[in-house]
């Protein structure tokens, strides 16, 4: 909920300065001006405010090369349900922005914003070109900049975000127990009482295999295919493949650390030696499996992931292969013993 107090700061800030516009808040939806939207201190703009808390997650989605920074705002006195260690809630006021920073220059800021127990808005707003003021972006479709990096429309953010439990992605258990994790990590929010059922262990490791490549393939699969679409949430149920990583392969019960071996991974039951769901994707790539063990070249995961057009993974808003993420896919591949 945005409090009066909050209100008024954000009119105080954006009165009397005829570069900054008045921070009206709309009923719905959000407000057009990126300075209204609580990221920025209100008494100097060109810094993020207190209450805000920059995060990342231990894996990242690959954003065709931009530099991400993301943060995390929860309202004083709340804090999220994490009863269900897999599918947090969000108190209603939380806010979660993510900055693309395109070779050197501020391109877009995303939003998330839960307005109440029951609705999020999310948009992303444009920066012009000095860097100096963001705007809401309502354009119908994605917009390709010369550079090749796209800006989604509005329309695109739920067919990721639709694969959160309630809504976010990356600020979740796993994501924030990894020890690449930096800012507001589940050790520091568990510090902080901003967690309804922190667990004992704050932090995790992906398990590893005699390959040495396992964690660094099975992270990078978290992040980029499993978060937003490849779960039990998301297409897991229909297609069987699920390359996200649950709680509780990490967590038993009672919140004390479960390592799970590699071979008994979602990820890799649901890979290894698996054939393709579809009829098309079978005839697309002859006598590949989801992972072909020994052979990159004979495996789905890898084979999309490494491809632009066509049956690229993912299937939107990427327009530039990640040479270094879905490396780690293919040594691990080809680590694996062949049958
Ligand atoms: C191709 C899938 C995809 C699309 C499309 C997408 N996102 Fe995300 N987004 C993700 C993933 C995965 C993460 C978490 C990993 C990370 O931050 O690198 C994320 C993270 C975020 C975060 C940080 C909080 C969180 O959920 O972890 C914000 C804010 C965000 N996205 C906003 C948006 C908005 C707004 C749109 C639409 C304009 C959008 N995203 C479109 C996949 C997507």
């Amino acid at each position: 909920m945005r409090t009066p107090w909050m209100f008024a700061l954000c009119l105080t800030a954006c009165a009397g300065s005829p570069d900054r516009p008045v921070c009206v808040e709309p009923a719905t939806g959000l407000p057009s001006d990126l300075a209204c939207t609580g990221l920025y201190n209100p008494d100097d703009p060109t810094q993020i405010a207190a209450d805000v808390m920059p995060y990342t997650p231990g894996v990242t989605l690959w954003s065709d090369g931009a530099e991400k920074h993301r943060y995390l705002y929860l309202p004083p006195g709340s804090m999220i349900d994490t009863s269900a260690q897999d599918a947090w809630k969000f108190p209603a006021g939380t806010k979660a922005w993510k900055e693309f920073v395109v070779d050197g220059k501020l391109v877009e800021t995303r939003l998330f914003s839960k307005r109440t127990d029951a609705t999020w808005d999310s948009g992303t707003y444009i920066w012009d070109a000095a860097g100096s003021a963001a705007t809401l972006n309502t354009a119908p479709k994605g917009i390709v900049l010369d550079s090749g990096y796209e800006i989604p429309a509005q329309k695109d953010c739920d067919k990721c975000h639709h694969g959160g439990s309630d809504r976010l992605l990356g600020v979740e258990a796993v994501a924030l127990a990894l020890p690449d994790a930096q800012g507001a990590t589940l050790t520091s929010l568990a510090q902080q009482g901003l967690l309804s059922q922190p667990p004992a262990t704050t932090t995790i490791t992906i398990p590893e295999d005699a390959t040495g490549k396992a964690a660094a393939a099975i992270g990078y699969v978290h992040a980029n295919c499993g978060m937003p679409c490849h779960s039990s949430r998301g297409l897991g149920d229909e297609t069987k493949l699920v390359l996200r990583l649950r709680a509780d392969e990490f967590w038993a019960a009672d919140g004390s650390s479960k390592p799970t071996p590699v071979t008994q991974l979602d990820t890799y039951v649901s890979t290894v030696n698996q054939p393709p769901t579809t009829a098309a994707v079978a005839q697309q790539f002859p006598g590949a499996f989801r992972v072909t063990p020994g052979d990159h070249t004979k495996s789905l995961i890898w084979l999309v992931a490494h491809l632009r057009g066509n049956y690229q993974m993912p299937p939107l808003v990427s327009h530039a292969i990640d040479e270094a993420g879905t490396g780690k896919v293919s040594a691990w591949i080809d680590a694996l013993p062949p049958p």
